[in-house]
């Protein structure tokens, strides 16, 4: 006879996952998705940033393998809110948040993050973001290889033009130069990469519920989410 499964409590903290490429509003809808439900928050795109930005400090090549994976392992990088309930990351204790932002991060944190041993070497760290009462993760392998029990598995997209325009909009919001043109050469680049890659890919998995957020305002698509959240 099969021995009864013990959960262990950890098991037992709700997930939500939102997966997608990048531009989608993954990030804002997650966080006010987590605000809302009082739940934890892991924006894991961050870490890959926070690691490629690490890198480039410690001049530590995009083909280095070990290099690399060494650094995931001690990477120090932490995330903290501030008073206005803005979320702010910390890399060596220095803030970086801003930093992370530029595209030419995005587009380094994508190579790297399709090396194998890079992502068995973060995959413990995010999982321990699981903490009751629960946790509103996202990213790319959030619902399939991170959390892949989650409660509610979102992939949540956008036309290509249209998440080139919100990330443009938010860089030019944050003071940070954009080009509209270079910006969707780069996203549409990222995500070739990151559907290809042997590890992780991304793609929805098979239990996610898809919202495509083109023509959709933040509130709308946060709505649409919550009323799954409350179906489970
Ligand atoms: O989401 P964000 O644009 O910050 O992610 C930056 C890059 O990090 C992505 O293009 C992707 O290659 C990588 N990433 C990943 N898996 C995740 C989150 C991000 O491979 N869970």
């Amino acid at each position: 006879m099969a021995e009864p499964q013990v959960l262990s409590p950890v098991s037992c903290v709700p997930v939500i996952t939102i997966d997608g490429p990048g531009g989608a509003g993954k990030g804002t809808i997650s966080r006010l998705l987590a605000r809302r439900l009082g739940y934890a928050w892991l924006e894991s795109g961050a870490l890959y940033r926070a690691l490629a930005l690490a890198a480039s400090r410690q001049r530590v090549a995009l083909d280095d393998v070990v290099g690399l994976s060494d650094l995931a392992g001690w990477l120090d990088v932490r995330f903290t809110t501030d008073v206005h309930d803005r979320a702010h990351i910390l890399l060596a204790g220095q803030e970086v948040t801003d930093t992370l932002r530029a595209e030419a991060c995005g587009d380094a944190a994508s190579r790297l993050a399709a090396i194998p041993a890079v992502r068995t070497a973060l995959l413990s760290r995010q999982r321990g973001f699981r903490r009751p009462p629960g946790l509103v993760a996202e990213g790319r392998d959030m619902g399939s290889v991170v959390f892949p029990d989650a409660r509610l598995k979102i992939f949540l997209t956008a036309s290509l033009k249209e998440r080139a325009r919100r990330r443009y909009k938010q860089l030019l919001d944050q003071g940070i130069g954009a080009n509209l043109n270079d910006l969707l050469n780069e996203l549409a680049g990222r995500d070739e990469r990151d559907a290809a890659r042997s590890v992780a890919p991304l793609r929805p998995s098979e239990d996610a519920v898809i919202i495509d957020s083109t023509g959709l305002g933040i509130d709308e698509v946060l709505a649409r989410v919550l009323r799954l959240a409350d179906d489970v």
